[in-house]
C-alpha cells in the first residue's frame, strides 16, 4: 500500500515538471481570421478544423504517442475516419485527399520543429475591470483536473480524469484517495465532479460523478455514487444514478452535480456523441437530471408520468452540458453547454423544458455541414447568451459573497478551447458585459468557489489549481 503511494507520488511530479516546459504564446483568434479568401492553406485549414480542440499552436498534441503517425507514416487516415471512441471527428465530407496530405505534413513539420507546449506565467497582479487579483497556485502536477471540493478542515479533494482522487492542503498533495471505483478514461471520460453535501458536516456524503464501464465491458456510461471519507479511503458507497444506454462513444459525458436549497441533486448528462438522444426521453443522455440525494426520484419530476420516459429527466435537449449552477438571487438553476462548432450555450433551466437540440441550433458541424437552418422554434427555448465560435466552455459559477466586489452575481466560465476564464455579466437575465480574465491559462476545465468565498480555477496543460486572491 505504502509504496503503491509513494510510485504514484513520483509519477505526478514528473508529469508535473514535463508539463512545466518552455513557453510562447498568441492571442488565438487573429490568426483565423487572417486566412486569404482563394485557396486555403493546410495551415488556414488547421486553424479552422482542428485548432478548436487540437490549439492553436498545437499544444494539445503536447505528450501525444502519435500511435496514428507510427502506423501509417503520415497522418490522413486518422483525419479521415476519425478516431470515434476517443472523440476525435472524421473529416472525409471537409477534405481531398490532397488537403490532408497537406495538413498531416504542416502537423508534423510543426512537431518536428517541436514547435509544441504552453506553461503559463501569470503577471504579479491581473488587473481586469472591475477587480485587480494575484495568483496563488494551491496544486499542481496533475494532468487533466476536473472538480473540487473543499473540507470543512480546509483541505481540497481534487478529481483527475484519469480516474485519481487526491487531498491537497497547504499548497501540498497530502493524500491520495483509495477506493475510487474504476474509470472508463475514455476520450473526455473519466472521474468528474465532486461535490459535498449540504449538511456534509453532520452525514458526511461526498457526491462523484464518473464514466462507468458497462458489466459487459461493451461501453459505459455516466454514473454518480455517494461515498464517505475515512483515513483517506472512499468507505460506504452507494450507487444513485447509472445513464443508459452504455455506449461505446467517448465523447459527451457532461457531468457536473449541484444541490439546490430544497436539497434536490440535479446534474448533467451528455448526449454521448448521438444527437438523437436529446429529444428521445426513452434514455438519459442529452438531459439535467434531478434526483434526492439518496437517489430516490421525486413524483413531481416533471416526466414521471409519461409512458416509457426516464423519471430522473428534469430537462432536455441538451448537448453537452458541462457547468451547472444556482443563480445568488433568484436562486434558479442555470447551465452551460458545448454546442459543436459554435453555439455554446448558457441556459435557465426549467422544469420539462426543452432546449432544441439538435432540431434547433446556433452551430455548425466540425466537418462545415449544416445541421440545421433553424434556430428558434414554438415548444424549444431559448438560450440566455451564445458564444459563436465556441470556447469550449467547462463549468460555471456565480461569483458569491463579497470578496469580489466588482464581480457580484457574475458568472464564471471556462474556456477549454482558447484557455482563459470567462466573466458574463447579466442584466435583468441579459448579458451586458464579459471579459476575458486568465488570458493564456491552461485549458480551463473548472471553477470553484470555496466556502470562505475565494475563487479556484483548475487548468490543465499546465495542470495546476489556481486561487485568485483579490488585492485593492
Ligand atoms: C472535436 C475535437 C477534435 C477536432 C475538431 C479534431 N480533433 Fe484530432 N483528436 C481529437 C481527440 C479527442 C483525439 C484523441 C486524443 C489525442 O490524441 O489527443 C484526436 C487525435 C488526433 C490525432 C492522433 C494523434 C496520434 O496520437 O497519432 C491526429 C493526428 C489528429 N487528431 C488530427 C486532427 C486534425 C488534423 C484535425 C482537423 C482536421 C483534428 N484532429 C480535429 C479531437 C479532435
Amino acid at each position: 500500500m505504502k509504496s503503491f503511494v509513494i510510485l504514484n507520488l513520483s509519477v505526478i511530479v514528473i508529469s508535473g515538471l514535463l508539463l512545466i516546459s518552455p513557453t510562447f504564446s498568441t492571442s488565438g483568434t487573429e490568426e483565423q481570421t487572417k486566412s486569404a479568401s482563394a485557396q486555403p492553406s493546410a495551415k488556414d485549414n488547421f486553424l479552422k478544423y482542428c485548432a478548436g480542440c487540437h490549439g492553436q499552436k498545437m499544444e494539445r498534441f503536447a505528450g501525444n504517442t502519435w500511435e496514428a503517425f507510427k502506423a501509417g507514416g503520415d497522418l490522413t487516415g486518422v483525419i479521415r475516419s476519425g478516431l470515434p471512441q476517443l472523440g476525435m471527428p472524421s473529416f472525409e465530407k471537409a477534405f481531398t485527399q490532397n488537403d490532408m496530405k497537406a495538413i498531416s505534413d504542416y502537423i508534423l513539420e510543426m512537431k518536428n520543429k517541436k514547435e509544441v507546449p504552453v506553461a503559463t506565467k501569470f503577471p504579479a497582479i491581473i488587473r481586469s475591470k472591475h477587480q485587480a487579483f494575484k495568483i496563488d497556485t494551491v496544486a499542481k502536477g496533475l494532468d487533466v483536473p476536473w472538480g473540487i471540493a473543499f473540507l470543512p478542515d480546509g483541505d481540497m479533494l481534487v478529481t483527475e480524469r484519469s480516474g485519481q482522487l487526491f487531498r491537497f492542503g497547504g499548497g501540498k498533495l497530502k493524500a491520495i484517495i483509495s477506493g475510487v471505483p474504476e474509470v472508463m478514461a475514455q476520450g473526455q471520460g473519466g472521474l468528474m465532479d465532486i461535490i459535498l453535501h449540504p449538511k456534509y458536516k453532520q452525514n458526511g456524503w461526498i457526491y462523484i460523478s464518473y464514466s462507468k464501464k458497462a458489466p459487459d465491458g461493451k461501453g459505459g456510461n455516466t454514473a454518480i455514487f455517494r461515498a464517505k471519507l475515512k483515513n483517506d479511503q472512499l468507505v460506504e458507497q452507494q450507487e444513485l444514478f447509472n445513464a443508459i444506454p452504455n455506449t461505446n462513444s467517448g465523447v459527451h459525458f457532461g457531468c457536473r452535480m449541484v444541490f439546490d436549497d430544497e436539497g434536490y441533486l440535479f446534474f448533467s448528462v451528455g448526449e454521448r456523441g448521438n444527437k438523437e438522444n436529446a429529444q428521445d426521453l426513452t434514455n438519459h443522455c442529452g438531459k439535467i437530471h434531478r434526483i434526492f440525494d439518496d437517489g430516490r426520484i421525486p413524483t413531481d419530476n416533471p416526466f414521471v408520468k409519461t409512458q416509457g420516459a426516464m423519471p430522473t429527466i428534469y430537462s432536455f435537449g441538451h448537448r453537452n452540458p458541462q457547468g451547472i449552477d444556482i443563480h445568488p438571487v433568484s436562486r434558479r438553476i442555470y447551465n452551460n453547454e458545448h454546442g459543436p462548432r459554435g453555439g455554446d450555450e448558457i441556459n435557465l433551466v426549467g422544469k420539462g423544458n426543452n432546449y432544441g437540440w439538435p432540431v434547433i441550433t446556433f452551430g455548425i458541424n466540425y466537418d462545415g455541414t449544416i445541421i440545421t437552418k433553424e434556430t428558434a422554434k414554438a415548444g424549444m427555448e431559448q438560450p440566455v447568451f451564445q458564444w459563436t465560435p465556441s470556447i469550449g466552455p467547462s463549468s460555471m459559477k456565480f461569483v458569491t459573497g463579497d470578496r469580489y466586489p466588482g464581480w457580484k452575481g457574475d458568472i464564471l466560465s471556462g474556456s477549454l478551447s482558447f484557455k482563459y476564464l470567462e466573466r458574463v455579466h447579466l442584466e435583468n437575465g441579459k448579458v451586458t458585459e464579459q471579459e476575458k480574465l486568465l488570458e493564456n491559462a491552461g485549458r480551463v476545465r473548472h471553477v470553484a468557489i470555496s466556502p470562505d468565498g475565494y475563487i479556484y480555477v483548475a487548468t490543465e496543460s499546465p495542470g495546476i489549481v489556481v486561487k485568485l486572491v483579490p488585492v485593492k
